[in-house]
């Protein structure tokens, strides 16, 4: 059976040193009490580290955005901006977010720069939603491309608004799937979806309704289910997958390894734990590019 997608090559991280947790905009960012958690500054200096050598021990070629002065955020790096292909030159292009906290909306900046700088074709929010200023979506952590990015699958919950699809879809010429986010704790489409090839797809069944299940059975022939738990605990909905057999993932989630190895996927295991206690890990720490 092929196992057709698209092999990204590149990824964009943000350098980590401004990274911490002052605020609390998921449900992951405060502990038990309510209080805000506590980031080991060095640990978390060391684990962005370690991933941007998996990523390069996978094949990847790793760019980076330095991080920015009171953007303790910035450095989920798949929130930003999304690529997609251009349906009539092949060309992948990028439009950047509009993203919902306050806090966050600055980092948009310094994406567009970036991207620009490296030659990208880039579209703000603010050309394609200049009718609808309002709207809000957050990137690569609720658009994600189907393997081979015939079309996208599209969250729509704390941080996408449902007409943004509408709109993207007219401007851009994109087809997307679009998926009801229902559960608090999955937040992000990329926090319980994972592509893994065009068959393939791991997902977390609570975290969508009967529609968004059906959708998701429509499409892969093959589906992992995640366990809630280990999606919580473990954030495996978060792993990425950037060429349809390597998977980087936080360790922890033994059923969901297990599961993978057995439809043939390598695994590597890398601790993203201070970036957990922000709701983040693998998949939203860099954003993937063709
Ligand atoms: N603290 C960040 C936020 O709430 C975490 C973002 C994680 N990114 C992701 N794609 N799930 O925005």
């Amino acid at each position: 059976m092929l196992n057709e997608s698209i092999h990204y090559g590149k990824v964009l991280m943000v350098s980590p040193e401004h990274f911490e947790v002052v605020y609390a905009i998921n449900p992951h960012m405060t502990n038990e009490k309510g209080e805000l958690n506590t980031v080991d500054r060095d640990l978390a200096a060391a684990q962005w580290r370690n991933l941007k050598t998996i990523f390069e021990q996978t094949g990847l070629n790793v760019e980076i955005i330095p991080g920015a002065k009171n953007l303790p955020d910035m450095v989920f790096a798949a929130n930003q901006s999304f690529m997609f292909k251009n349906n009539s030159t092949g060309k992948f292009e990028v439009l950047i977010s509009n993203m919902r906290s306050e806090f966050r909306k600055p980092e948009t900046l310094y994406f567009y720069n970036w991207y620009k700088d490296h030659g990208y074709k880039v579209y703000t929010s603010e050309e394609i939603f200049r009718d609808h200023p309002r709207l809000c979506f957050e990137g690569n952590g609720d658009i994600i491309p189907h393997a081979d990015f015939s079309f996208y699958w599209g969250g729509i919950g704390p941080r996408t608004d449902a007409k943004v699809y509408d709109i993207l879809s007219k401007k851009l010429n994109l087809t997307f799937m679009t998926l009801d986010l229902i559960h608090p704790d999955f937040y992000h489409l990329d926090t319980c979806f994972l592509v893994l090839n065009n068959q393939t797809c791991a997902y977390v069944a609570e975290a969508f309704d009967s529609v968004g299940l059906k959708h998701i059975n429509a499409k892969f022939k093959n589906l992992i289910r995640i366990e809630q738990s280990e999606a919580k605990k473990y954030f495996a909905g978060n792993a990425f997958c950037p060429d349809g057999k390597n998977v980087i993932m936080h360790p922890g989630a033994s059923h969901f390894k297990q599961a993978l190895i057995k439809n043939n996927f390598n695994v590597f295991e890398t601790d993203t734990s201070e970036y957990m206690k922000s709701g983040g890990s693998v998949f939203c720490m860099k954003m993937a590019l063709v």
